[in-house]
């Protein structure tokens, strides 16, 4: 297997791209569908079938998909849904989509899904073998994954940590700034609280920042102060419809 298709539900929008998996590139433009609303089960796998059928219309069908989703994930079955409809709680996403689209599927938490991409191909890969790293994605909330020696510790929530009184994702997530909330300074003021006690918790030796928001971090991240070694993801917004692709080839999944 050379290619497959990797799906990137977000809480804004949904996104896929058939991507090589010797070299991690998508191999064409994403197509991109907003998210629906309410994003019930239903109304998302609807979407997604929309995102296969014009990709296999427009590049040709792939008969191996992978589908990043943003909330835990175990064996299939999800576990929260913050940025989606609650009805998504208790569901075996995996089952719905292997019924829907008869394809070989694996179903990853998002970041998790970013973090496999930067890893193999992208900003840590010099880590793969040895090292702590951990991947921060922001946008509608703030996702995490941790790699160890190149092995994913799957469903790390520290988007739902609690500081100052906040859940951290409700004050530092990406659609602050992206949405005009916050200026940049202040945006990035409470992203930097964020890394510093994320840094202090975890320890690790890189950290990647990730999101849509990672593809403007000239404008910011030279602002921000960590202990561990910060850089931006190389795939930017594409880590995770990248990442869902590789997920099923790769061993550590939930
Ligand atoms: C969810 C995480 C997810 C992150 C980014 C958070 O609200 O709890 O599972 O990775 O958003 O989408």
């Amino acid at each position: 297997m050379t290619t497959a298709l990797g799906i990137d539900v977000g809480g804004s929008g949904i996104k896929g791209s058939t991507v090589d998996l010797r070299s991690g590139q998508m191999l064409h433009e994403r197509v991109r569908i907003p998210t629906p609303c309410p994003a019930t089960p239903t109304a998302v796998i609807e979407t997604i079938g929309e995102i296969v059928d014009q990709i296999a219309m427009q590049f040709g069908p792939c008969d191996t998909m992978g589908c990043a989703f943003p909330g835990v994930v175990r064996a299939g079955v999800v576990h929260n849904a913050t940025n989606v409809d609650d009805s998504w709680v208790g569901v075996n996403g995996r089952d719905l989509l292997i019924s829907r689209f008869g394809k070989k599927v694996c179903l990853i938490n998002d970041a998790d899904a970013a973090g496999l991409a930067e890893m193999q191909f992208g900003a840590g890969r010099e880590f793969r073998q040895q090292g702590v790293v951990l991947m921060l994605t922001f946008g509608t909330g703030i996702g995490s994954a941790l790699f160890v020696d190149g092995q994913l510790s799957p469903n790390l929530e520290l988007g739902e940590l609690e500081l100052d009184g906040y859940i951290a994702e409700q004050r530092a997530a990406g659609r602050f700034f992206e949405d005009g909330e916050l200026t940049l300074a202040q945006w990035t003021k409470r992203v930097q609280r964020y890394l510093s006690h994320v840094d202090s918790l975890v320890w690790p030796d890189l950290i990647i920042f990730g999101g849509g928001i990672s593809g403007e971090s000239k404008k910011f991240l030279h602002e921000l102060q960590t202990r561990a070694k910060l850089v931006p993801a190389d795939f930017r917004g594409h880590a995770g419809i990248i990442g869902a692709a590789l997920a099923l080839e790769a061993s550590a999944l939930p």
